[in-house]
């Protein structure tokens, strides 16, 4: 199959790109550079042994995507493409609201147009909101706190509307957990510019000494051992469950939606406890204030994608620590700068 990847540059898309190339179907990568660099798409090409098609457009140009996607062609789109930061979005939300559904909408009528109608879609478990009813199923409502949670979930909107309105589209909307962790090589992992918000490339760059130690965000909620709960995800398991989705859509039409976690919470401490094991060092930290809009637990109910998809996360908790030390420990300072 070609496939075109949108974001295919950046910590999911590269990963995804890689395991396309090995299950030997053809990548089309479309990236605008913003927040990712394509070091990373010659490493994955260095670690598939194959090449991708790499061409540098912003998804807000919409005569570019029209015709890079016109030119291109291709059976199935995976689109990866967005800001993600949940707080500069509450700073900045009609860049978010420009930049996530505008830029999908152009990406939508592009497609519509050069007569492609499968799309994975990077959707998030941030759609849940603060709903502590776990595990979430797909059945929970929507309803995000914030800019960022809410481009996803009006993406979500738009494309059920489009495959209600027209019957040749086939959809699958993919809620990812915590995605953590990094190739086993150590080669390609998650490149965060500036200081990392997300708890675990954090915790790897204090591992290096590129910060003093972790701030614990509240040891008071109503968990074991009252720290914040999360379902981390291996990106490899991530990027598995895009290789299924594709496969599903191949023979269905419609919008599917699935959770992609483990169905396994862990602590904010056994998280740190798990990094200091893997990287054989000690990882300083210190309790602080709950972070506003945080959620005490979150974590899936994967089992329809198990059912559907046959897929399920494999690589534990342990496993997420080594491969993402292993990246910072051999890219200290990311793709910027590697030894
Ligand atoms: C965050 C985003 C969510 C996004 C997800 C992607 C918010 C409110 N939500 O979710 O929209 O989809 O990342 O992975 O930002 N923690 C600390 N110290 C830190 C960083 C985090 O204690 O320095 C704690 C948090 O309080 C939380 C856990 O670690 O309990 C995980 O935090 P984080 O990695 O930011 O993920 P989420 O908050 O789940």
């Amino acid at each position: 199959m070609k496939v075109l990847v949108t974001g295919g540059a950046g910590y999911i898309g590269s990963h995804t790109s890689l395991c396309l190339l090995e299950a030997g179907h053809e990548v089309v990568v479309i990236d605008n550079l913003s927040n990712s660099q394509v070091k990373s798409l010659e490493r994955v090409q260095q670690l598939a042994g194959s090449n991708i098609a790499f061409r540098k457009v912003d998804l807000l140009d919409e005569r570019a995507v029209e015709t890079v996607i016109g030119q291109s062609g291709g059976d199935a789109v995976i689109h990866f493409a967005g800001l993600k930061a949940v707080g500069e979005s509450v700073e900045k939300p009609l860049k978010y609201y420009q930049n996530n559904v505008v830029g999908t909408l152009n990406l939508l009528h592009a497609m519509d147009r050069a007569g492609i109608r499968t799309l994975v879609f990077s959707s998030s478990a941030t759609v849940y909101g603060a709903s502590e009813e776990v595990p979430l199923t797909e059945k929970a409502p929507m309803d995000a706190t914030n800019p960022y949670g809410r481009t996803k979930e009006q993406i979500e909107d738009i494309l059920c509307d489009l495959s209600s309105a027209d019957r040749r589209w086939s959809i699958a909307l993919l809620r990812y957990f915590n995605p953590v962790g990094a190739h086993e090589s150590g080669l390609i992992g998650e490149d965060p510019s500036g200081v990392p918000n997300n708890l675990l490339p954090f915790v790897a760059q204090v591992a290096v000494g590129r910060h003093e130690r972790v701030l614990v965000y509240g040891n008071d909620y109503p968990t074991p051992d009252g720290t914040g709960v999360r379902d981390y995800i291996h990106v490899m398991d991530l990027a598995a469950g895009h290789l299924a989705a594709l496969d599903f859509l191949k023979s269905k039409v419609g919008t599917f939606r699935w959770n992609l976690g483990t169905g396994r919470g862990s602590s904010v401490l056994e998280v740190i406890r798990a990094f200091a094991d893997a990287a054989g060092r000690q990882i300083p930290y210190e309790f602080a204030p709950r972070r506003p809009g945080d959620a005490a637990v979150s974590y899936a109910d994967p089992s329809s994608a198990l059912a559907d998809l046959g897929w399920s996360a494999r690589r534990n908790l342990a496993q997420m620590c080594e491969d993402q030390w292993r990246w910072q420990r051999d890219n200290p300072l990311g793709y910027g700068e590697s030894n």
